[in-house]
């Protein structure tokens, strides 16, 4: 059995969490964990608040809740903050982004009224499709910086908070052009001092968050923390960092259906993925040079689940087709089509039809909550650097460059689950084990050394294949 060799420092103390862009995602994450901590709401879709986890054997039924086997911060301990490029305060942004109705979010209008944004660091050249004058003065990017740090450690100071965590909210950026100044701490810092055009905002803020050691996450595809500078700044702080891009609607089906499609060897002819939403993010996307940058988050995850190099004959010429399209009416209820094209025995050819209708933020909403919790876990736990156990949450996982990213969710549920486990100083479950099964001789050696058995458990059948 491994062991995580530290042991983990409790959640004491009030955590801070810093949200540039404070739109729909953020509204409802916030106005959602209101209602929650007042009793009138249910976190649902939050491993964090719901998900149990099996320690051990099966038959020693040890399955405790996440929130009880890891030292997490409790949601009456979060303390909000943030950056928008519009004044709204939560109450606002929430009524104008119509997520939830007016009489769901009026029990927790004060709490909502008392969080208004700060100034943005804001650049219309990669968000062409808002507009601003509220916005960050200075003479270089360098000072844009050290604002946004001013800001964190005032909001610190104000509201009293013993950590703080930065998770990306805003708006999909247009992607920078590749710069050096990406490619190593020194050279961001210099580019920031001279002002270099390829620094979005998202990465001035990311940059001030991760040189002060604070766990950053990042809910767009926009590049922020996910270049080398980022990457080894935040190994030099000891900031945790994961990205990129919530997986919450069609990429969650995506990365649902196309592992059972590898699983089963049934082959792939195309997929074709529409989507129509009609939110502020869908008026942002509309603008052809941010939805180039959602287009390449969601277009990577079919061939990394796939593997078309390992199976040529069944995924090696797929026709993947992603459209999302700006329809006003729908606001945040999203709706989207997938059709799937598949080959089963003999190329006989079959098809998958998908019609999901969701809600985008309402989907987002617990994905922010528990990487905000788990970002902070990370930080007391040590972990610096890229968190890959939070992939579970992204649609374009931020990992090692040396490495693929990891798509299937049920490999990333896995890893999650079992970085919990490592972290706890329980036994990691991979699902093998031969000792469930009655071995002939010989294939004595391959065994593991018998356990104790438990009275309660000797009584249950042990012929499932299932460990
Ligand atoms: N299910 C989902 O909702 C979902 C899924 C995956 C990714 N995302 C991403 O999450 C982000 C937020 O989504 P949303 O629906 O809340 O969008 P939204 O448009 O409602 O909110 C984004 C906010 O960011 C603000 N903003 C933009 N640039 C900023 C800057 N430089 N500084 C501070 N604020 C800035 C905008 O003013 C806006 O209010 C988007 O990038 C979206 O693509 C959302």
């Amino acid at each position: 059995m491994k062991k995580h060799l530290n042991s983990i420092p409790p959640a004491k103390g009030k955590l801070g969490v810093l949200l540039p862009g404070m739109g729909a995602v953020t509204s409802t994450f916030i106005a959602g964990l209101e209602l929650v901590k007042k009793g009138l709401g249910r976190p649902i879709g939050s491993l964090t608040q719901l998900q149990t986890i099996r320690l051990g054997k099966r038959y020693e039924n040890r399955n405790p809740l996440i929130k009880d086997f890891v030292p997490l911060a409790a949601p009456s301990d979060l303390v909000f903050g943030g950056w928008d490029l519009f004044p709204d305060n939560m109450w606002e942004a929430a009524l104008k982004a119509g997520v939830l109705e007016r009489h769901q979010l009026t029990p927790v209008r004060r709490e909502l009224e008392a969080i208004a944004p700060m100034t943005p660091v804001f650049d219309p050249s990669y968000l062409r499709n808002l507009k601003s004058d509220r916005a960050k003065r200075g003479p270089s990017k360098w000072d844009l910086a050290r604002q946004v740090v001013a800001d964190i450690e005032a909001f610190k100071r104000k509201s009293g908070v013993e950590r703080a965590v930065m998770l990306w909210c805003g708006s999909t950026e247009i992607l920078p052009k590749p710069s050096p100044c990406h490619e190593s701490a020194r050279a961001f810092e210099e580019g920031l001092r001279r002002n270099d055009p390829a620094i979005p905002p998202s990465m001035i803020y990311a940059y001030a968050a991760i040189s002060l050691g604070m766990p950053y996450g990042n809910g767009a595809p926009n590049l922020s923390g996910d270049v080398p500078a980022m990457v080894e700044l935040a190994r030099r702080t000891g900031a945790p960092i994961a990205g990129k891009d919530f997986k919450t609607g069609q990429t969650l089906m995506k990365t649902t259906i196309a592992p059972m499609l590898k699983a089963r060897m049934l082959g792939l002819t195309g997929w074709y993925s529409t989507n129509i939403l009609g939110n502020r993010d869908g008026e942002v996307l509309d603008d052809p040079g941010s939805f180039k940058t959602k287009e390449k988050s969601k277009m990577s995850v079919l061939d990394s689940i796939l593997d078309p190099g390992l199976y040529p004959e069944l995924y090696g010429r797929y026709h993947h087709k992603v459209r999302i399209d700006y329809y006003p009416p729908r606001g945040d209820a999203k709706e989207g089509w997938d059709n799937i094209d598949i080959r089963g025995w003999l190329d006989m050819p079959m098809q998958i039809k998908i019609n999901f209708l969701c809600r985008d933020s309402i989907l987002a909403a617990p994905i922010v909550l528990d990487l905000v919790l788990f970002l902070d876990l990370a930080k007391r736990a040590g972990l610096k650097g890229i968190q890959e156990w939070l992939s579970f949450y992204f649609k374009s996982p931020q990992c090692r460059e040396d490495l693929k990213p990891e798509h299937d969710i049920f490999i990333q549920h896995l890893k999650l689950k079992n970085t919990l486990r490592l972290l706890m100083g329980e036994e990691v479950l991979d699902h093998s084990g031969l000792d469930y099964y009655d071995l002939e001789r010989g294939a004595v050696a391959l065994a593991p050394a018998p356990r104790p058995v438990k009275s309660a458990a000797r009584k249950k059948p042990i012929a499932s294949s299932r460990p």
